[in-house]
């Protein structure tokens, strides 16, 4: 699984980051405590003191009980809560405030990875794989197929499209997936189902890149001029070839030149060698895509993409009327 290590290296420093900066504060909250306290730094002391008086007794290497040395920790502590109190403070004040009690912002839990910073992984991916914004209102849950209902025909490829789609993100595998055509009119839910799909492999620890034809485009040209550094994506474009899925939104917006079809072809050709998946989307029908791409790109479209058709009446539109 070409899970996204650049991501997990950069939260996992992050982890440190967010551990280290807890640990400075508190001390120098401690700091301003001992500076206004008077003999609190000597009880802090004494308490730091009882760590190895502890152990030392547990190891039978000193001549204290295990008992004594405890009944002394509950001592201090009492004093310290009081004499803090006596200033308006909080017993609290100067513990490290870590952002995640669970796993004290190390991000690990009995040598299970802590919830949070599984979300954070999740919220990067998102991030890289280019739906960041999109994916909080595109998901497959709230795909509706009622929009669909005013014709039984598109109702019923709808349904079977939407099927088509969570079954195909169910069973997705970088080395067996096929690559897939949406093809359809405008507000027909080709890039809702982009995103969904988008999400839920990122979900399942996939490199996904979700891309406008625009967009990327935008990026090889860059790149044609030796500045790949400025991506607009943040992108370099080795991933355009490499990702486990590769998804094209809207094919057919960007100008059509020697340069962009060439570079489409690429890309396409590319993956196909290396046979890597590719999810294309456009609003051309099969007569526009002929006359705007070379025969070349069409006939490996064509031949290599399984088609997905969406009908029905724009959703946008339908949705103003709500
Ligand atoms: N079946 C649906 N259920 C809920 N929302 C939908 C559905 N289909 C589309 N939408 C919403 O309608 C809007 C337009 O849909 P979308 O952007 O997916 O259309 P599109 O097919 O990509 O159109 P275009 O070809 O213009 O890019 C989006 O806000 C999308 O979330
Ligand atoms: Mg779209
Ligand atoms: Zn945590």
């Amino acid at each position: 699984m070409g899970y996204n290590i650049d991501n997990f290296r950069r939260i996992r420093e992050e982890y440190k980051e967010k551990y280290k900066k807890a640990e400075a504060d508190a001390d120098v909250r401690r700091r301003e405590l001992w500076s206004k306290i008077s003999g609190l730094r000597a009880l802090d002391r004494a308490l730091s003191d009882t760590g190895p008086r502890l152990l030392n007794a547990v190891l039978g290497k000193s001549n204290e009980s295990f008992e004594k040395v405890k009944r002394d920790v509950e001592r201090l502590n009492y004093e310290r809560n009081l004499l803090l109190a006596t200033y308006g403070y909080p017993a609290d004040y100067s513990d490290p405030r870590y952002e995640c009690e669970l796993c004290r912002d190390s991000g690990y839990v009995d040598g299970e990875m802590c919830e949070c910073m599984k979300l954070r992984l999740r919220m990067a991916g998102y991030e890289s794989a280019g739906i960041a914004k999109l994916m909080e209102h595109q998901t497959f849950d709230n795909f509706r197929l009622d929009y669909y209902k005013t014709n039984p025909r598109s109702y019923e490829n709808m349904s079977y499209v939407l099927k088509t789609m969570k079954e195909y993100a169910a069973k997705f595998d970088p080395y067996s997936s096929q690559n897939l055509l949406l093809l359809g009119g405008t507000g027909l839910g080709k890039t809702h189902l982009s995103t969904a799909l988008t999400r839920a492999l990122v979900d399942r620890g996939f490199d996904v890149v979700y891309t406008g034809a625009i967009g990327m485009l935008a990026d090889f040209e860059r790149n044609r001029f030796g500045n790949s550094a400025g991506s607009e994506s943040g992108y370099d474009i080795d991933r355009y070839y490499a990702c486990d899925l590769l998804i094209i939104d809207d094919l057919g917006a960007e100008v059509s030149n020697q340069f962009t079809v060439s570079t489409i072809y690429n890309v396409l050709n590319s993956r196909i060698s290396t046979g890597l998946p590719t999810v294309i989307s456009t609003n051309l029908n099969q007569n526009e895509l002929n006359s705007r791409y070379w025969d070349r790109i069409t006939s490996r479209i064509l031949g290599e993409f399984r088609p997905l058709v969406f009908l029905g009446s724009d959703v946008r539109k339908l949705k103003l009327t709500e």
